[in-house]
């Protein structure tokens, strides 16, 4: 393995994760007013909610296709009874309509935050480098999903990517099984560790606050100056 190798499949790895982890608690204990997804929806309401949808619904299903595609071995697959040409099948349809759901949500913001002036002057400069890894890493991912796997020969990324992110958590990091990988995979991954060590420091820690407690809770109540109470209908 080159030194090169080495400080990209497993330095930057090993790097990148402790920083996500240690970042979080450092920024959870010095900044929880900050711990916000710093929304803009008052200054601009009606483009956000269609763009925030299909990012959101599109990034949970694309979540769930790199839980089984990366997470679980193909050997438990096959043992469940499912083929590698009905893995496939499945692995390519879905990943295509939800990355392309990701996508079209992505753009959508992206074409809001550029044209909106109000929206333009409140982001950041992290604001700015996570949008540029969450678009290289949809990017990759649609070309790896679509160019690869849909329209190409088809590549077995269960063989070589996902054991070898697997294998990192089992500390047992094998850059071989991801050197021979086409580079758009690579691309892929790397772009991933950079954004995991950006994660604690943007406005993506809010995936951690699921607000919960608004199915429960009581409503907010709005008074009056006189002091009548009103219920609010709305869970606002
Ligand atoms: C470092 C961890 C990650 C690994 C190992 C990984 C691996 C992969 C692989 C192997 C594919 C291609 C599937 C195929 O060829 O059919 C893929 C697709 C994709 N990835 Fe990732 N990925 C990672 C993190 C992420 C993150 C953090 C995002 C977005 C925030 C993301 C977004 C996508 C999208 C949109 C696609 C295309 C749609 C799909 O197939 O689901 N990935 N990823």
């Amino acid at each position: 393995m080159t030194r090169v190798e080495t400080l990209l499949w497993v330095v930057l790895p090993y790097v990148a994760i402790t920083v996500f982890v240690v970042g979080h608690i450092w920024r959870y204990r010095t900044d929880q007013v900050g711990w916000t997804t710093r929304s803009s929806q008052l200054l601009e309401s009606r483009r956000l909610r269609a763009g925030v949808l299909l990012f959101h619904l599109g990034f949970f299903a694309v979540l769930g296709g790199h839980i089984l595609g990366i997470l679980v071995p193909a050997s438990l697959t096959e043992w469940a009874g499912v083929t590698e040409d009905m893995y496939h099948a499945v692995s390519v349809t879905a990943g295509t309509a939800s990355g392309l759901l990701m996508l079209t949500g992505f753009v959508l913001l992206m074409l809001r935050r550029g044209t909106d002036t109000r929206v333009r002057a409140v982001t950041t400069r992290t604001d700015r480098l996570t949008y540029l890894l969450l678009g290289v890493m949809l990017v990759s991912g649609m070309y790896a999903t679509v160019g690869e796997n849909l329209i190409g020969g088809g590549y077995d990324y269960r063989e070589t990517v996902a054991p070898y992110f697997r294998d990192l958590f089992l500390l047992r990091p094998d850059a071989a099984l991801i050197t021979e990988a086409p580079v758009v995979y690579r691309l892929h991954v790397i772009a991933g560790f950079l954004l995991y060590a950006l994660w604690p420091f943007s406005r993506l820690v809010h995936a951690w606050s699921v607000p919960v407690k608004y199915l429960t809770r009581s409503n907010i109540l709005y008074r009056t100056r006189g002091g009548s109470a009103r219920s609010a209908g709305a869970r606002t």
